[in-house]
């Protein structure tokens, strides 16, 4: 006997729930790419993916993943032995700038810890040694996944521009775009990237790189823009190939177009909102479990947290929990990354919960729900009304 038959929610944060409609789109025989509908759906697809990502700059789409387009915005803006200034709070920026490295860069690490946002101090510290202006970049992860913790990215470029300090500001947006606020170019970044299979909903294989003209600029002057990598033909094509530097990925572009007509259907304010709602719920649950109990919120500070991913802290107990929830509800939850890594003995009973994209409020009732019968299985001890206090936050959401 099993509870789990059904459909099983892969709460994890990316790849994350895919809609039918998206793969339903995406269920056809091969289209012709030399002409065609293909050809209007990559030209439509365009203007949309710069509204989602509220910017008037540009945006090249290339068939990879995260680490890919790390290497890849990396590769148009920089010379090799450049430096660039890495602002981590947690492990992707850690890893990106450990990619810069393998590529010839010089990274500098600002290391904020794994439970809180960026220090601005700290950052115009290091902004401010740089008197020779010889950091080209400052990257930085929006919300890193690793932690669940939400950056602050305007005040780096308010920074940036009180000290006339020219270094592009460089801003991974893998796990908040179309589910947090994401303002390109309200917050004043050069450079923006995402990938398809977290609030974009699509399954992995697809990803953007945003960019405005002073990182064209800088384009100019960079030596390590290899032809696949290279976004100026992406963006100014002589062809269609060009778009993606040889054969279109097809059906990754019909799911695409299918999952952001779903969100400017939405509304991006509205998609914010939701997510915004959905993420207070799962929090006031893991508050009051922790009333009576050593379940805890990687980020103590409501604000600086994801709508998109939550880090739980569960010492001794996280893994456990994880198991029996896959073996007994169907429900996967994400693995531990705030700490070491999964491989951390520090990490031992943590875990994440991916709310992003294609998610509603019986869904995160349904984690919930689970989670609790869960802690009553394993017997680990709780504070009650858990369930109780996020459908509250549900009901009052709904509510407007
Ligand atoms: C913030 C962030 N950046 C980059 C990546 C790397 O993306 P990928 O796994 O697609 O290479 C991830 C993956 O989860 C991520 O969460």
């Amino acid at each position: 006997m099993t509870l789990s038959n059904g459909i099983r929610y892969l709460a994890t944060p990316g790849p994350s729930v895919m809609p039918e409609e998206v793969l339903r789109a995406m269920h056809r025989s091969a289209p012709n790419i030399y002409f065609g509908p293909l050809h209007d759906l990559v030209d439509g697809l365009i203007p949309d993916l710069k509204r989602i990502a509220r910017t008037s700059g540009d945006v090249a789409i290339y068939t990879a993943n995260g680490h890919g387009i790390w290497e890849g915005a990396l590769c148009n803006v920089c010379r090799r032995g450049d430096r660039i200034l890495a602002l981590s709070t947690g492990r992707f920026t850690e890893h990106w700038s450990e990619v810069g490295a393998r590529l010839g860069l010089i990274p500098e690490l600002i290391d904020f810890g794994r439970r809180d946002s960026l220090d601005p101090s700290r950052i115009e510290e290091a902004l401010k040694a740089d008197a020779a202006h010889q950091i080209r970049a400052v990257i930085v992860c929006h919300v890193d996944t690793s932690t669940g913790v939400r950056n602050d990215i305007a005040p780096i470029r308010e920074i940036l521009d009180r000290l006339e300090h020219p270094a592009l500001l460089m801003v991974d947006t893998m796990a908040s775009l179309a589910c947090d606020r994401v303002e390109m170019d309200g917050w004043g970044a050069d450079v923006l990237l995402a990938g398809c299979q977290k609030g974009l909903m699509t399954p992995p294989g697809l990803a953007f790189i945003w960019f405005n003209e002073k990182a064209s600029a800088a384009r100019e002057r960079s030596d390590m823009a290899t032809p696949y990598w290279d976004w100026v033909p992406r963006t100014r094509p002589q062809g269609f190939y060009q778009y993606f530097f040889g054969t279109a990925p097809t059906h990754h572009l019909y799911g695409l177009r299918t999952a952001v007509d779903m969100i400017l259907e939405e509304g991006l304010e509205a998609v914010w909102r939701r997510h915004e709602i959905l993420a207070s719920a799962i929090w006031a649950a893991v508050e009051t479990w922790g009333e009576g109990g050593a379940m805890e919120l990687n980020i103590p500070q409501a604000h600086l947290r994801s709508h998109a991913v939550t880090a739980v802290r569960l010492p001794g107990g996280g893994k456990r929990l994880q198991d029996w929830l896959e073996a007994n509800v169907g429900l996967t939850l994400g693995m531990a990354l705030q700490i070491g890594g999964p491989d951390d003995p520090r990490s031992e009973g943590h875990f994440r919960i991916g709310h992003m994209g294609h998610v509603n409020a019986q869904m995160i009732m349904g984690v919930l729900g689970s989670i609790e019968a869960g802690l009553e299985a394993l017997g680990i001890p709780r504070g009650e009304g858990a369930v109780a206090a996020a459908a509250k936050v549900i009901a009052e959401g709904a509510a407007g």
